[in-house]
């Protein structure tokens, strides 16, 4: 179920000029908040801007006991409300609802886990890599960013035991180009008996790429939709996804809702 609070910001760890990782204190959020699931904030007092905005839990922090105290949020800044949470000050309130949406599902060995990540499509990725890594699944993160200065927390992925796979738009860290060239490799090479589960988050254009890789290759594919959202809870209909049902028809569906979690072979990827 999920609450909303005025959670007080904890702290805000600038990365670049335009990412920021911002500290919430939301004990219960938190607690309950699995792989995948995001929060609606509103960062401002005013009116402006009206709406809240979706983020993915990017990590849960916890005590000494491991009890939950807050969450945090990997933050890129592109317009009103992402400005003023890259500017915001320890001590302030931010307006916090969730958790919201359908998680990623968690495999088992000896299956392996595939993660996707483009740009700030990172966010949903470290807790999921965290509940991999308990499970004992074996895990892998393909991480594509415009420049090195974009990729952020290799080493918590690292120290997790997860390898990386690492592309940048002008080559300067890892391979140069798009991630998911390195996907298709990978998948072209493992052997069709070792089960992999692929998860993505990213722009649309590289979920798109993936979940057509995935389908070429018949791998399971989760994809996590970045869709406009007005409210996160279903009432406002802005966030529709075309999806194929059973009969081969598609209908929109609401990511808030249904999502942002979405099985990236039953998505519409040529419908709007
Ligand atoms: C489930 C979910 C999880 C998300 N997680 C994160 C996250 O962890 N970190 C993060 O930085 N961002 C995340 N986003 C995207 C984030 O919600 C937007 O960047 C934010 O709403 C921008 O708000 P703004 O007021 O700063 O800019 P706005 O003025 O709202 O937007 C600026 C420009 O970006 C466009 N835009 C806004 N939202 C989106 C979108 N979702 N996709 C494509 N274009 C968009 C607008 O049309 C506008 O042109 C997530 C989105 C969803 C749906
Ligand atoms: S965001 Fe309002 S219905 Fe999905």
């Amino acid at each position: 179920m999920p609450t909303d609070v005025a959670a007080r910001v904890i702290a805000n760890r600038p990365l670049s000029s335009d990412y920021n990782v911002l500290a919430l204190a939301a004990p219960g959020i938190a607690a309950a908040a699995l792989p995948g699931q995001f929060v609606m904030l509103r960062p401002g007092t005013g009116g402006d801007p009206l709406l809240r905005r979706p983020f993915s839990v990017f990590e849960i922090l916890r005590d000494r006991s491991g009890a939950a105290t807050g969450l945090t949020i990997l933050s890129k800044r592109i317009g009103p409300s992402t400005s003023l949470l890259y500017d915001a000050r320890e001590g302030q309130r931010v307006a916090c609802l969730g958790p919201l949406g359908r998680p990623f599902t968690i495999v088992d060995p000896p299956s392996r886990a595939w993660m996707v990540a483009g740009g700030v499509g990172l966010a949903p990725f470290a807790t999921l890599a965290q509940t991999l890594r308990a499970g004992g699944v074996p895990s892998t993160l393909f991480y594509g960013a415009r420049s090195g200065a974009e990729l952020f927390y290799l080493d918590f992925f690292r120290d997790l035991g997860v390898e990386l796979v690492l592309t940048t738009e002008d080559g300067s860290v890892g391979e140069r180009g798009r991630v998911v060239a390195p996907l298709d490799r990978r998948l072209s090479s493992l052997a069709p008996a070792d089960p992999v589960m692929l998860y993505a988050c990213g722009p649309e254009g590289m979920l798109a790429a993936t979940a057509r890789t995935a389908m070429q290759y018949g791998r399971a594919c989760e994809v996590s939709v970045e869709r406009i959202m007005g409210c996160g809870l279903g009432g406002c209909y802005s966030c529709v996804v075309p999806m194929r049902g059973g009969d081969g028809a598609f209908h929109h569906v609401r990511s808030c809702l249904a999502g942002p979690v979405l099985r990236a072979d039953q998505i519409s990827w040529d419908k709007d």
